[in-house]
């Protein structure tokens, strides 16, 4: 594949819910010369999610789908995907769940970033539960989305020390800011760069 001129860069859908720190990490990497991707959507099921100012920001464009009726909401995802070549997506921070018929079509092209080591904590308040196990490591994964919640083939992970005195906080704090660098790394790997 030719990167250096930005032209074949896979084109990509980020889908968030929320802040938007790893989104805005991942627009900051695809602009790297070396990036083998493109942000070309910001799709979000929440309208007031802070990472969608980095649309406007960043000057791509965003979706808002409330994701009520899912397989409408998803419908239109793939229309438009199909429509601008939209060939990859990572998930940052969206906290919906795609069905097995989207991500069937999409198979092997979901990535998804989540705050824990896979297979340990998955789903929800990953740092409440490492903390009552009185782990000594915790930390972050990225994966392949498959039809199973955080149960796809692990791509990356990075270990972050659990300090005695860590609350959900401050430990989420330090695994996001591994999250940050985790990712880009991830999909450098899997286009073998
Ligand atoms: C991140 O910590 C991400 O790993 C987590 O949500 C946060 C989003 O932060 N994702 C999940 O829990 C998915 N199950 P961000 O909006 O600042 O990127």
């Amino acid at each position: 594949m030719v990167l250096s001129t930005g032209y074949n860069k896979v084109k990509t859908a980020v889908f968030i819910s929320g802040t938007g720190s790893n989104l805005k990490s991942l627009i900051k990497f695809s602009k790297n010369r070396i990036s083998p991707i493109s942000i070309d959507y910001i799709i979000s099921n929440n309208s007031k999610a802070k990472g969608l100012n980095f649309a406007k920001k960043y000057k791509i464009k965003k979706k808002v789908l409330n994701f009520k009726n899912k397989q409408l909401s998803e419908n239109k995802l793939l229309s438009i995907f199909k429509k601008n070549n939209v060939k990859m997506i990572c998930l940052a921070g969206f906290m919906k769940i795609l069905s097995k018929n989207f991500i069937k079509k999409f198979e092997g092209k979901i990535l998804n970033i989540h705050p824990s080591l896979l297979p340990k904590y998955k789903g929800l308040y990953t740092y409440q539960r490492a903390l009552n196990n009185k782990e000594k490591y915790s930390g972050c994964t990225v994966h392949f989305v498959n039809s199973k919640l955080d149960s796809g083939k692990i791509i990356l992970q990075k270990k972050v020390k659990v300090a005695k005195n860590d609350t959900v906080n401050s430990l989420a704090k330090k695994i996001l800011i591994q999250e940050h660098k985790l990712y880009p790394k991830a999909i450098l790997k899997i286009f073998n760069l």
